[in-house]
């Protein structure tokens, strides 16, 4: 095996506490991928977990016994409980599931995973995974929240595809997400350690009426997988967001807005920043008179909505302001002339760099708006990188190394 020291895991010893559910099996690629990286693991396989993975898998890759019995009297002569909660740096539990999260929120130690959770003096960090009505059920987001207040460190699920055939948030992180979050945890010389970076995400509502508004697709996936990628680069992240259905990313500061103006009065109260990327797709007009009052239907003759342009926040932040970020992105949604286009927005906003994506429909496939992957072009005043179509993390973590490597 390579270890690769320069990680910040080398060196350290994790207890991997192993739940019951299906996600179970992504925790044997993590053993592999952070022993890789230079990290000793020992692991807790619940008895709900070792319905999905088995003991000896787990200690194969490990290369350590497996722990699961409280009353084990060999387990507790080699190595009691309570040492094993305190011989570690940081403690996972993974997949954290409804039921472990409701006993951890009580204080119940009924089982070896929950005694050592109650015995250790050691940082604790969930990675929730569950179905997506049992992760918004009120008692898990209770449950959730006391741990969140008691200091437990968390990695957000994710949205998307669940084992159990719906879809929606619930999902065990990935692996890729996992190992960043636990070096990000040891790490204290990331690359973008000390820098404060803005990103603008998601769509923005105008409002027609009280009831009725003018929106779009965006998901805010993009925008928050690059809020994410500079996290774990160190950055210190206040990521300004539109209305999405997406979970706060764990670690950073999220601003909730609806419209383009209040997005633009967020930018300005979280400056100064050293990076402000918006990959908002921001409404560019308004209605130029809100009503108080629902426009009603009226035999037959339609209503005549009045517009006007909002403010472009990314044209403010790159021209406008006496606190312009050092290195200002814009991303560019296009659906015809990708490339001339984006040039062109690139010049007329004044930004440093712009991220052109395609955003038609045309080819029948998943649309880049609300879909989980992109094709993008870098382009500045000098250059174009075209790269290859790749899920948004992806894309995310690519920006986010040209970012670093730009402060260097
Ligand atoms: O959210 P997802 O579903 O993941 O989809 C991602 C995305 C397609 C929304 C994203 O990749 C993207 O392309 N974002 C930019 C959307 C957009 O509004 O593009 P635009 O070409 O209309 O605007 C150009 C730039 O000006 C953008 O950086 C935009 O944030 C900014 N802008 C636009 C209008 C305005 N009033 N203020 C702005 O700051």
């Amino acid at each position: 095996m390579i270890l690769k020291t320069t990680s910040s895991l080398a060196g350290k010893r994790l207890l991997l506490i192993i739940g019951g559910g299906i996600a179970a099996y992504k925790c044997l690629d993590l053993i592999r991928r952070v022993r890789e990286r230079g990290m000793t693991v020992r692991c807790i396989l619940t008895r709900g977990g070792a319905e999905f993975i088995t003991p000896l898998s787990v200690s194969a890759l490990s290369g350590e016994k497996v722990y699961s019995d409280l009353f084990s009297l060999t387990d507790e002569v080699e190595m009691g409980h309570i040492r094993l909660s305190r011989e570690a740096d940081l403690v996972l539990v993974a997949p954290a599931t409804a039921d472990m999260m409701a006993k951890m929120a009580a204080g119940i130690a009924d089982n070896l995973a929950t005694t050592a959770l109650l015995a250790t003096d050691k940082p604790v960090m969930i990675a929730p995974s569950m179905n997506s009505h049992m992760w918004n059920h009120a008692a898990t987001q209770r449950n959730f929240n006391q741990l969140v207040q008691d200091g437990i460190r968390t990695i957000a699920p994710a949205s998307g595809d669940l084992a159990c055939g719906e879809v929606g948030p619930g999902r065990l992180a990935e692996v890729g997400d996992m190992v960043a979050a636990l070096e990000n945890f040891f790490d204290v010389t990331g690359p973008l350690v000390g820098k404060h970076i803005l990103v603008t995400a998601g769509p923005t509502r105008e409002a027609i009426d009280p009831v009725r508004y003018i929106a779009n697709h965006s998901s805010g996936k993009q925008g928050y997988a690059i809020a994410r990628a500079l996290r774990n680069l160190g950055a210190r992240v206040s990521l300004i967001s539109g209305p999405t259905a997406l979970e706060a990313p764990d670690g950073i500061e999220r601003i909730h807005i609806d419209s383009a103006r209040d997005m633009l009065s967020a930018c300005k109260k979280a400056l100064p920043a050293d990076v402000a990327i918006c990959v908002a797709a921001v409404a560019d007009w308004r209605m130029k008179n809100v009503p108080d009052q629902k426009i009603k239907k009226q035999d037959g003759s339609l209503p005549a909505l009045q517009l006007t342009e909002n403010p472009d926040i990314l044209e403010f932040l790159a021209r406008k302001t006496d606190r312009r970020p050092d290195l200002v992105i814009g991303f560019a949604a296009e659906t015809e002339n990708i490339q001339d286009n984006a040039r062109a927005k690139l010049a007329r906003k004044g930004c440093d760099w712009i991220v052109a994506n395609d955003v038609s429909t045309r080819d029948g496939g998943q649309s880049v708006m609300g879909g989980d992957h992109n094709r993008v072009s870098l382009i500045t005043e000098s250059a174009i990188e075209d790269w290859e179509q790749a899920p948004k993390d992806e894309v995310a973590r690519r920006l986010a190394r040209k970012i670093a490597t730009h402060f260097t």
